[in-house]
């Protein structure tokens, strides 16, 4: 079981890191264009490795050659934005770059599953699956994960609750226009509206858009933790065909209302990747934040240049 990961940068190396610790791949490759940088990396992961007990072997390379025939292509290369810049200000030069990597990779891989992170993330799964040409279940954006880990987070804080027992979903498009779902957080099965009122929620909900600016205006750069502990989630369900689900970026066909654009849906991931797409009854607040979503990343597919 072979496993790439293109882009050793903070996502990519972190995502290496978190996977190996877990001992379920035999085989990781990690690829970057900086070539002694992914090896540097792959090095120090892999004398980790003994401690941590696992036998999964990474290497580092620029050599694509490496990844042929990898399971799942996890795709973090390109540019993170800076203190003042939008996810979306990153649009057109990581979209060339994802468009170059995913023809690159599924020429050797013809049967991968993709998973999805650099940003803008919904606008740079849309280019990885129009480049790849493959079925939509096979290319996975991964937002939701991490949007609902950081309102798990703030939650836990507010209302004095572990984090690891708060149930959340998030729909829509990895960014301000994010729609948390009041209605469908849980507590160990308790109702959310048990703990806190709406306008409370929503405070918490303003706080869990800002988190990755929150990150970015301390570190400089976009955090790596909790996104590679959110892709991991989401190559553990494939390899383990564990049916669960999980916000993730999905190819619309008609799903909500809506079509020819990924964006955040709950999923069940399998073996095959997005086995299938979870339509919730929403009300007509819901899908009205839903649709202002969809029209952002709609807007956003327009501005992309011609790629490659
Ligand atoms: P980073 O700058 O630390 O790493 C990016 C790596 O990509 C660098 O090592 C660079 O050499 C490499 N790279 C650039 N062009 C390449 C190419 N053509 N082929 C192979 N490698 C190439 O950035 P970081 O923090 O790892 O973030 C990566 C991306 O993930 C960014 O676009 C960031 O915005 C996005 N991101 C998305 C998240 C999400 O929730 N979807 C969460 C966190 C980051
Ligand atoms: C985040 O939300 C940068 O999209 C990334 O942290």
């Amino acid at each position: 079981m072979k496993i790439t990961i293109i882009g050793a940068g903070n996502v990519g190396a972190s995502c290496a890191s978190l996977l190996a610790q877990k001992d379920i791949v035999k085989k990781i490759v990690l690829l970057d264009i900086r070539e002694k940088f992914s090896e540097g990396k792959s090095l120090d992961i892999s004398q980790m490795l003994s401690i941590m007990e696992s036998n999964t072997e990474i290497i580092g390379s620029n050599n694509y050659y490496k990844s042929k025939n990898s399971e799942i292509i996890i795709i973090t290369c390109g540019v993170p934005r800076k203190p003042g810049m939008s996810r979306d200000d990153l649009i057109n030069t990581n979209a060339e770059i994802i468009s170059f990597v995913t023809k690159k990779s599924i020429f050797l891989s013809p049967k991968a599953k993709f998973i999805i992170v650099s940003n803008p993330l919904d606008v740079m799964a849309y280019v990885s699956y129009m480049t790849a040409k493959i079925d939509s279940s096979r290319i996975i954006g991964m937002a939701g994960i991490l949007d609902s880990t950081r309102y798990r987070f703030f939650l836990s804080k507010k209302i004095n609750v572990s984090p690891i027992d708060i149930q959340s979903l998030l729909l829509g498009g990895h960014g301000d226009t994010m729609v948390p779902l009041y209605r469908y957080t849980s507590v160990s099965g308790i109702p959310i509206k048990e703990f806190l009122s709406e306008e409370e929620n929503d405070i918490i909900i303003d706080k869990t858009k800002k988190g990755g600016e929150e990150i970015v205006n301390l570190l400089g750069t976009s955090a790596w933790m909790a996104p590679s502990a959110s892709v991991v989630k989401i190559v553990e369900s494939i390899l383990k065909d564990s049916k669960r689900i999980f916000s993730c970026s999905a190819f619309l066909t008609g799903q909500y209302g809506l079509k020819n654009l990924f964006l955040g849906v709950p999923v069940i991931l399998g073996k095959s990747g997005i086995e299938k797409i979870v339509e919730l009854r929403l009300n007509q607040k819901e899908n009205n934040l839903l649709k202002k979503s969809a029209d952002h990343v709609l807007n956003m597919i327009s501005k992309l240049d011609k790629f490659d």
